[in-house]
Order: structure tokens, then C-alpha cells, then sequence
């Protein structure tokens, strides 16, 4: 009977639902990861950052600051996150804290790119507006590095360069002295990776192309169909994952060129993708809102070590449609009162309690001024119609449940769970 877990989750990555490797919390597409030591971070299309317990596979923290996608997202060597959003805003986050210390503003268009320098004295941004600019992170000024004549897609660091992808087919270097390289590909380059010494382009053909410091070809390898949308490299340069609209999701092995396996579990557009910090994992975000985590070397799905009591109080309820329904709320909200408060406050105890009370739990300050009384009724009603309509000013993720006898198995279930 030993394979019989295997088999479920087999099936479970074949009919693309989601198992319990999933970080689940988004409102919409997953558009950004990064993997650091103790710490996963996500942004995507719900204009929400979060923050993982890459261990628990728990939210930590929801920030929402951005009114549009977060396209983008760089770790800061302090701990802290720069994002880039739709709405061509730059923020700086810190380690802690659920509000920007530092806003970006200069780009007239959309962020679609960052690199931060090692340090983090400096930061590179890309823009639809077709430039890149340079920030000084100390005092928040910048000024314009370069140009394409359309979108830029990608911008990296590379040693004391900087280099640049664009929408018009242009792969540009940036020298700290002296004029920039650029080198001609003639169709749209959408992703970029450092790998090793070597720099990695994904292209609208579905090739990757590979480029040494110069900007000088390598060589290039055939990974798909349709254009390529997500990039990223391992740590020691070995893997490379790459995925377009459809089709499947390819890791190659660098220095031979070739395709070391395709995944079709992940769901299709895939948006964002990431190498754990060992790089034995690739981490997928996707269309389905979830941020999957697979194993490099066999494929399969990996599971966070969960132990917690709400764990235990979901499986008591197993059969309960509600207890399914509640999965997705679990990366951020526990059951229990031992568990404590996640991402969101815990709801042990949520009918009856008014509005932001939940107590040692932050609080946004616009709901700290209303007077909703959780019952079976504003639960479900904040499902009906989101929290961001229902509680305008919430951190939580915009989601909504629109099948009605899934609301009412969701507050049943809270109901007897959370006494
Ligand atoms: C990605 C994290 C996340 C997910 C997923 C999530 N929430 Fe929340 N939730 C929050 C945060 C954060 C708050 C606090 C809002 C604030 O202070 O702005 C919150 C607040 C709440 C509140 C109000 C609590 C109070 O004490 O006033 C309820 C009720 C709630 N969530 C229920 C749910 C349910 C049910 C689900 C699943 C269908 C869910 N949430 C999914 C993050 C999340």
C-alpha cells in the first residue's frame, strides 16, 4: 500500500488541484517569487505581496500597498522587498512592517523589472515606458541609465553592469564607464536569468538563448512552442526552468543544453517561477492563484511540514464540504487557540466577535472604525460580495466564493471549528 499516497498526489498534480504543497492565499495570479533563507515572498495580479513560512507553508504577512499587479518583486540584503507594480510605483519594504518606508516614483508606465546590486545601494527598474532607471536606495533619487524604443521586459545586475531586455527584440549592456553594448535578436525577449558566467534569455520563439558577458551568443536550445513568460536560474547555475503560455514547464540542464525534464502538473499560464536556495525544489506560480512547489529531481509535488492543531481540526472535519472550503484560507487564518494569529487574525471565536478585535493582531485601521459583527450572515456576505467591497481598506487578498452552498458549508464549518 505504500504507493497509495504517491498515486493520490499523482493525480491530484494530473487533474492540476491543488495538495497540501501549495501555498495558497493569492486572489489571483502569482506574478513574482523569490526564495531566501527562512522566507518565501510572492506578489501577483490581486495587487497583494505575501510573505511565507517556507517550513509551515503559512502566510507570515499580507502587504498591500500597490493599486494594480505587482509584476515584480527583489530581495533586499537587509530583509526587506522592493516591488514593482502596474501602477508604476516602486515600493520599499523593510523586514518587518506592513508599510512602505520608501515610495519610487519617475516611470511613466507599468514596473516589469528589478535587480537590486549587492549591497542594495542601488536598484534598476524596467518600465513599459520603455526606460530603465537607476535609484540611489540611500536617498530615493534616480536618473534615466538607457532606453529601448518600446517595453522593457527584464533588467539584471551582472558584476558592475547592467543589462536590459526589451519588447523591440534589443538585449542591451550597461558598463558603469562608457557606452552601453547592445546586441540585436530580432523578436520579443520577455525574461531574463543570470546562470553561472552566463546570461539566459527566454524569447517569444519558446528558445532560450544563452549569452556570455559580452553579450556575445553561446548557444540556444528549443523549449517550447509558444512564447516563453517565466525564467529562472538555480543558484549554482545547473538548472534552468522555463515556461510560456502553454505546453509544459522545461528545466534544462545548463552546460549540456539539454531538457532535463518537462512538468505538465503545474497550471497553464504559468507566470512567475523560482529555485529554492539548495535548488532541489522549483517553485511554480500560476493562473490558479497557488504557488506550487515541485521537486527538481523527481517531479513531484513537495509538501510543507504542517503540524499544527488546525491541521488536526481540519481533519476532523474532513467529510465537511466546508473543511475544503476553508483550505483556502489556511495559509493565513487558524482555528484553534493555540495556533495564534498568521497572516490574518486567528478566527477561534470569530461568531460574535466584532470586527477587529481578534486581540495581538494588527489591525488595518480603516476596519477598526467599522461596526460588522461576525455571524454566519457577514461571513458569508464578505465572500459574496470580497473584502474589498465588504470591508474596503482590508489587507486580506480580494477573493470571493460565488457558489452560495459553498458559503453556507464555509460558515457552518466555522461555526463548529472555531467555538
Ligand atoms: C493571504 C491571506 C489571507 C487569506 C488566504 C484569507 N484571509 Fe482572511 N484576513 C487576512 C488578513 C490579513 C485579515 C485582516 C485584515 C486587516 O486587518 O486588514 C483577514 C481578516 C479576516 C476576517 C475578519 C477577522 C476579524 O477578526 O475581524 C475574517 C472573518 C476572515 N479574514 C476570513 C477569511 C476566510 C473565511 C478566508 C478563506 C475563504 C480568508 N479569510 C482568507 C488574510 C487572509
Amino acid at each position: 500500500m505504500k504507493s497509495l499516497p504517491f498515486l493520490a498526489c499523482l493525480i491530484a498534480a494530473m487533474a492540476g488541484t491543488a495538495s497540501a504543497a501549495d501555498l495558497r492565499g493569492h486572489g489571483g495570479p502569482v506574478r513574482a517569487i523569490v526564495v531566501r533563507s527562512g522566507e518565501i515572498a510572492t506578489a501577483g495580479f490581486d495587487t497583494t505581496i505575501i510573505r511565507w513560512d517556507p517550513v509551515r507553508g503559512t502566510a507570515k504577512q499580507v502587504l498591500r500597498f500597490h493599486e494594480g499587479a505587482v509584476n515584480t518583486l527583489a530581495p533586499l540584503a537587509d530583509g526587506g522587498l522592493a516591488s514593482g507594480g502596474e501602477d508604476r510605483r516602486i515600493a520599499i519594504w523593510g523586514p518587518e512592517g506592513t508599510a512602505p518606508t520608501r515610495v519610487l516614483e519617475g516611470h511613466t508606465g507599468p514596473i516589469a523589472g528589478l535587480s537590486v546590486n549587492k549591497g542594495s545601494q542601488s536598484l534598476a527598474s524596467a518600465s513599459w515606458d520603455g526606460s530603465v532607471r537607476l535609484w540611489n536606495l540611500s536617498d530615493g533619487t534616480s536618473r534615466v541609465l538607457g532606453e529601448h524604443r518600446g517595453p522593457v521586459n527584464a533588467v539584471l545586475h551582472h558584476g558592475r553592469s547592467i543589462l536590459t531586455a526589451g519588447h523591440e527584440g534589443k538585449l542591451r549592456s550597461f558598463p558603469p564607464e562608457g557606452p552601453p553594448t547592445t546586441r540585436e535578436l530580432g523578436l520579443p525577449i520577455n525574461a531574463l536569468a543570470l546562470a553561472g558566467a552566463e546570461l539566459v534569455a527566454a524569447g517569444a520563439d519558446g528558445k532560450l538563448r544563452f549569452f556570455d558577458a559580452d553579450l556575445n551568443e553561446t548557444g540556444e536550445i528549443a523549449v517550447s512552442e509558444v512564447p516563453l513568460v517565466a525564467l529562472a536560474a538555480s543558484g549554482d547555475g545547473r538548472y534552468i526552468a522555463a515556461a510560456g503560455f502553454r505546453g509544459a514547464l522545461a528545466i534544462v540542464e545548463r552546460k549540456d543544453r539539454k531538457i532535463l525534464r518537462r512538468m505538465s502538473g503545474p497550471a497553464f499560464p504559468l507566470w512567475s517561477l523560482a529555485f529554492s536556495a539548495d535548488g532541489t525544489e522549483i517553485l511554480t506560480g500560476g493562473a490558479d492563484r497557488l504557488v506550487r512547489r515541485w521537486s527538481v529531481a523527481t517531479g513531484e509535488p513537495v509538501s510543507p511540514i504542517v503540524t499544527e492543531a488546525t491541521e488536526a481540526r481540519l481533519k476532523a472535519f474532513e467529510s465537511h464540504r466546508g473543511a475544503q472550503v476553508f483550505r483556502a484560507c489556511v495559509a493565513c487564518h487558524t482555528l484553534s487557540p493555540d495556533d495564534g494569529n498568521r497572516a490574518g487574525p486567528t478566527l477561534h471565536g470569530i461568531m460574535g466577535r466584532k470586527i477587529a478585535t481578534a486581540s495581538g493582531y494588527a489591525f488595518s485601521p480603516a476596519l477598526t472604525k467599522m461596526d460588522i459583527v461576525w455571524s454566519k450572515e457577514t461571513v458569508a456576505k464578505l465572500f459574496e460580495v470580497g473584502p474589498t467591497a465588504y470591508t474596503p481598506g482590508t489587507k486580506m487578498p480580494e477573493q470571493t466564493i460565488g457558489n452560495a452552498e459553498d458559503r453556507a458549508a464555509l460558515v457552518d464549518f466555522l461555526e463548529k471549528a472555531t467555538r
